[in-house]
């Protein structure tokens, strides 16, 4: 099976209630780590490049490294751009073979974010096959790319210009802000409670109200929530036991994210999660091995890492496990 477009695994996910993990890719281990994971679990998946991950790993490696896994695991997989700045750089990976891409003028006035999703719907569109386009309404917090959004400075999606918006782009999925925000340090001490037992912080509940709103308003639309890792506090322990020092970070909760999958949301952005669970891998084979120096000895522990955890967010966080049938790898 060729690379996909999220088209088909979108109306299958909204219809059954599940949704796709979308999950970055930077290197050969972690391409590998996600497919396997999915392979395991008889699901799609979309694995995405940031503009980060083109200038660390080169375009043309990103887009091999997709098509063997492709041919490894026989699997539908989208290969789409995150974060896409402008039309530029959503023409260049249309035109080099990627099936879907994120347009995202978020941070640019309501007209300016139209004017530049609906040239790339109306470029994407037109390329045979047809390339999906998810764009963007409101502002997350936290880091991506270069980008820092102050978390004062983050805003709601408004649900009274969502239905305006896809109606005059013709986007093919919508990001919305509810709450999450990139990165490992979502929310700050004193946005969140703090576990009088633990010490773990207790961010603030995702507006799901927003989400209702929003799903009223385009009914059978695809949403997306971006900024959804949960950083799992037994990777953020394994790193701090051995020798690492993240202190407070904070993610959304898995439960929220399973909820929202439940409802209008098809597609779940997890990349902070991932980098936790390479590093845990990493640090803990180091200091259990401190006379290894081979890198297929702690790489390939980050990666086995990696795959237990998108494992698990398959199963039980976007819920898309064993919609595939195990043979022939259609949609049951
Ligand atoms: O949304 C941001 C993603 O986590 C990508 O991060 O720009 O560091 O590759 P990056
Ligand atoms: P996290 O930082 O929560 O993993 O979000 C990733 C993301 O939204 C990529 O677009
Ligand atoms: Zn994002």
């Amino acid at each position: 099976m060729p690379l996909v477009n999220s088209k088909e695994m979108f109306e299958h996910a909204y219809k059954d209630g599940y949704a796709i993990g979308a999950f970055n890719c930077n290197n050969m281990e972690i391409v590998q780590a996600i497919v396997d994971a999915a392979k395991e679990c008889n699901s799609p998946v979309i694995l995405q490049v940031s503009a980060g991950a083109r200038k660390y790993a080169k375009p043309a490696y990103l887009k091999k490294l997709v098509e063997a896994a492709v041919e490894d695991t026989g699997l539908p997989i989208v290969l789409h751009l995150d974060h896409g700045a402008d039309f530029e750089i959503c023409k260049d990976c249309i035109d080099n073979g990627f099936t879907s891409v994120m347009i995202d003028c978020s941070s640019k006035p309501f007209e300016e974010n139209i004017a530049e999703t609906r040239r790339v719907v109306e470029y994407a569109h037109a390329h045979v096959p047809y390339v999906t386009v998810e764009a963007e309404l409101g502002t997350l917090a936290g880091v991506e790319d270069d980008v820092k959004v102050e978390f004062g400075k983050s805003s709601y999606t408004r649900p009274e210009d969502v239905e305006e918006f896809v109606k005059r782009t013709g986007c093919d999925s919508l990001a919305i802000a509810i709450g999450t925000s990139h990165g490992a340090y979502k929310f700050k001490p004193e946005q969140c409670t703090r576990d009088p037992e633990t010490g773990i912080l207790l961010p603030p509940p995702l507006r799901f109200d927003i989400l209702d709103e929003v799903s009223k308003r385009l009914p059978g639309f695809p949403i997306v929530l971006h900024g959804s890792s949960s950083v799992n506090q037994e990777y953020v322990k394994i790193i701090n036991d051995h020798g690492g020092k993240l202190v407070d970070a904070v993610g959304v909760p898995e439960q929220q994210l399973r909820r929202a999958a439940g409802l209008a949301v098809c597609k779940i952005n997890i990349d902070s999660d991932l980098r936790l669970a390479m590093t845990a891998g990493i640090r803990q084979h180091f200091e259990e091995h401190p006379d290894h120096f081979d890198p297929r000895q702690y790489v390939g522990d980050g990666r086995a890492y990696v795959k237990q955890l998108v494992a698990h967010k398959i199963r039980d966080v976007v819920g898309s496990a064993d919609v595939l049938d195990p043979v022939t790898k259609e949609f049951k």
